[in-house]
C-alpha cells in the first residue's frame, strides 16, 4: 500500500511539474500587442480544449492509478499455488518451490472453478508466460523476469487442457517454448 501512494504521489509531483513547464512554454509562445484578435480567439479555444484534455486525463489517473497494478482476485485465497520456472525452452512447472539443485516438472492438475497463483519466474532471460485455453485463446498472461516472481492468478472455469506459451521472443526456440497443464 505504501508503494501505492509513493508511485500516486510521484505521478502528482510530476503531474505538477509538467504543468508549470507546459504553462511557461506556453506563455512564451504567446505573441503580444499586435496579434489579431481573430488569433487570440483561436488560441483561447486552444487552451481551452487542451485544459479540458488535462483535466481528464487527472481524473482518469486519480482514478485508476490507486488501483494498480491491477491484481485480479486479491482478496482471495488461492485454493492451489502452481511453481513456474521459465528457462529457454521450458516451462517447468511444480506444486512445491523449483528447487534448483533438482529441476523437474511435475503435470499440474488446476482445480475448477476456484482461484489458483501461478508464481513465475524465469531462470535465464525474460519469457512471457500465456495461458491458452482449448480454443487456443490467450485468457490470462504475465512476464517471466530472472529475479523476480510475478504472481498471476486466475480462475478457470472451463475444465480441459490449457497451454502455457512464451510470448517473449527469447531465443531460437522461443516458438517451440510451451507447457500444459490440466484443469478438472
Ligand atoms: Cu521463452 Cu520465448
Amino acid at each position: 500500500m505504501k508503494e501505492h501512494l509513493f508511485i500516486l504521489l510521484l505521478f502528482g509531483f510530476s503531474l505538477i511539474v509538467l504543468s508549470v513547464l507546459f504553462y511557461f512554454i506556453y506563455k512564451s509562445s504567446l505573441i503580444d500587442e499586435h496579434s489579431s484578435r481573430e488569433l487570440s480567439q483561436s488560441k483561447k479555444k486552444r487552451f481551452q480544449f487542451f485544459f479540458f484534455l488535462l483535466v481528464l486525463l487527472l481524473i482518469g489517473l486519480m482514478v485508476s492509478i490507486p488501483k494498480s497494478p491491477y491484481f485480479k482476485y486479491s482478496k482471495d485465497i488461492p485454493a492451489k499455488i502452481i511453481h513456474a520456472a521459465a528457462m529457454q525452452y521450458v516451462f517447468l512447472l511444480s506444486s512445491q518451490s523449483i528447487d534448483m539443485n533438482n529441476l523437474a516438472s511435475e503435470e499440474i492438475i488446476v482445480p475448477q472453478g476456484k482461484v489458483v497463483e501461478f508464481r513465475v519466474t524465469s531462470l535465464d532471460v525474460t519469457h512471457g508466460f500465456g495461458i491458452y485455453n482449448n480454443d487456443n485463446q490467450l485468457i490470462t498472461q504475465t512476464q517471466a523476469m530472472p529475479g523476480y516472481v510475478n504472481r498471476l492468478r486466475w480462475k478457470f472455469d472451463e475444465p480441459g487442457e490449457y497451454q502455457i506459451l512464451c510470448l517473449e521472443f527469447c531465443g531460437t526456440g522461443h516458438a517451440f517454448m510451451r507447457s500444459t497443464f490440466t484443469v478438472k
